[in-house]
């Protein structure tokens, strides 16, 4: 089987590192964007070379990091490696760097590359709040981003010598979400969307030790997240207990129980225009809750009460606004006219009707077979695939939907 597409899946990301506090991050950043599935040249500017050296970078990417623009006459670096790139992230970018690139400076190997450069441009500032807020960086920045370029964040947060403010760089999952929206088609409405996807199956405690589950493992959510992610979509995933790598390029949100899934998503929803529900939610949770391990020879375990949970899909589909609302339903035959019934019950636009009764689809296993139900009438099958193509085929009808609008 075929490796997984994830977020920058086969793109060539040239990091252009310049010399901040943050510089160190840069290196986890060079991580995630290979766990992305991309391929990583780092570049440092002399400062950046300073606060972390490029054997670090070489030792990450496999990829030698070139400080002269004439070390090698054959191949000429700045040509070479502003060709090269997909995508160009400048993380972090310095007050310095960035007014070098806003009025074009080519005074050494980073700047002459950035002028050289025909790829998409993601921008990740930080500085000190001053710095950021000053006029010059202010007006400089607007003519980057007039230009094309992403810029992301900076965030609040903890800086240099002790002081908390705006200037902080952006989260990781955030320059990762940047650089997939930078290269993703610019023709999918799924670009710049806010996504709520769920996954895996919620647990519903009996005790510290038990809970009722059930055999989900998150893989089908986890693929629609990276999926819409890769589209240029900003992906909420939020994940009820798995054993998958955490997904790069989205926020992600850890719950245990319905209750505490509802909950989250509630506080995201008003943000969101799709929500994507491939989690298998319990529909009941034990009445009780005891805080004691319960003895196994006490009657307590042989009746358990059991509450019925709220149905979260049923509840966004009560308060659309306008919001694209996609469920799946699990079921032990391709039972359309029950789907269908749970499509129009629960206000859905697309319903996912998927096996959970064959050793190839469903549950905890990298393949799937699927019918998909349009709210206006519309069907669509898909036979045995991989969870990342019927992820894919979920993504291209919530983009004909999204279009339809
Ligand atoms: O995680 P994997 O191992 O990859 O397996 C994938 C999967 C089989 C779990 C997935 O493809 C799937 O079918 N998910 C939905 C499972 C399910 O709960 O189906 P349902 O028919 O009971 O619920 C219908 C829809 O209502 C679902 O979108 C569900 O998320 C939602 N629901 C259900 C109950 C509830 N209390 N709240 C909800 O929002």
């Amino acid at each position: 089987m075929t490796a997984a597409p994830d977020v920058v899946t086969g793109r060539h990301v040239l990091l252009v590192v310049s010399g901040g506090i943050a510089a160190y991050k840069a290196a986890s950043l060079a991580r995630a964007l290979l766990r992305g599935g991309a391929t990583v040249q780092a570049l440092l500017t002399p400062a950046a070379a300073t606060f972390i050296g490029p054997a670090t970078f070489e030792g990450l990417t496999g990829r030698t990091v070139p400080t002269d623009v004439f070390s090698d006459s054959d191949h000429v670096p700045h040509i070479h490696l502003a060709r090269q790139a997909d995508v160009a992230v400048f993380a972090p970018a310095t007050a310095n760097l960035i007014a070098k690139l806003a009025v074009g400076i080519a005074d050494d190997l980073v700047t002459s590359t950035a002028l050289m450069l025909d790829c998409p441009v993601v921008i990740a500032p930080a500085m000190h709040t001053e710095m950021w807020r000053h006029d010059v960086t202010q007006a400089n920045i607007a003519t980057l981003r007039h230009r094309g370029a992403h810029i992301v964040g900076p965030d609040d947060g903890p800086l240099a010598a002790g002081d908390t403010g705006e200037g902080r760089l952006a989260d990781e999952d955030a320059i990762v979400a940047a650089v997939a929206a930078a290269i993703a088609p610019s023709t999918s409405p799924l670009t710049g969307r806010r996504v709520i996807v769920s996954a895996g199956g919620t647990r519903e405690p009996i005790d510290p030790v038990r809970y009722i589950g059930n055999r989900s493992s998150g893989k089908m959510g986890y693929a629609l997240a990276r999926q819409a992610a890769r589209r240029g979509a900003d992906v909420d995933l939020v994940t009820a207990p798995t054993h998958l790598d955490d997904p790069v390029g989205v926020r992600l949100h850890r719950v245990e129980t319905a209750e505490q899934m509802r909950t989250t998503i509630m506080d995201l929803v008003a943000d969101a225009e799709v929500v994507i529900k491939a989690a298998a939610v319990a529909d009941f949770r034990p009445a009780r809750y005891s805080g004691q391990k319960i003895k196994k020879d006490s009657d307590e375990l042989t009746r358990i009460e059991l509450v019925r949970n709220r149905d979260i899909l049923a509840e966004l589909g009560e308060n659309k606004d306008g919001r694209l609302l996609v469920g799946f339903a699990a079921e032990t035959d391709l039972a359309e006219d029950h789907a269908r019934d749970k499509l129009h019950r629960k206000g859905l636009d697309l319903i996912v009707v998927n096996r959970v009764d064959m050793a190839d689809a469903g549950f905890n296993v990298d393949t799937n077979r699927a019918v998909l139900l349009r709210a206006e009438g519309g069907r669509r099958e898909v036979p045995l695939t991989t969870k990342d193509q019927l992820a894919a085929v979920v993504c291209d009808e919530v983009e004909e939907l999204l279009a339809q609008r």
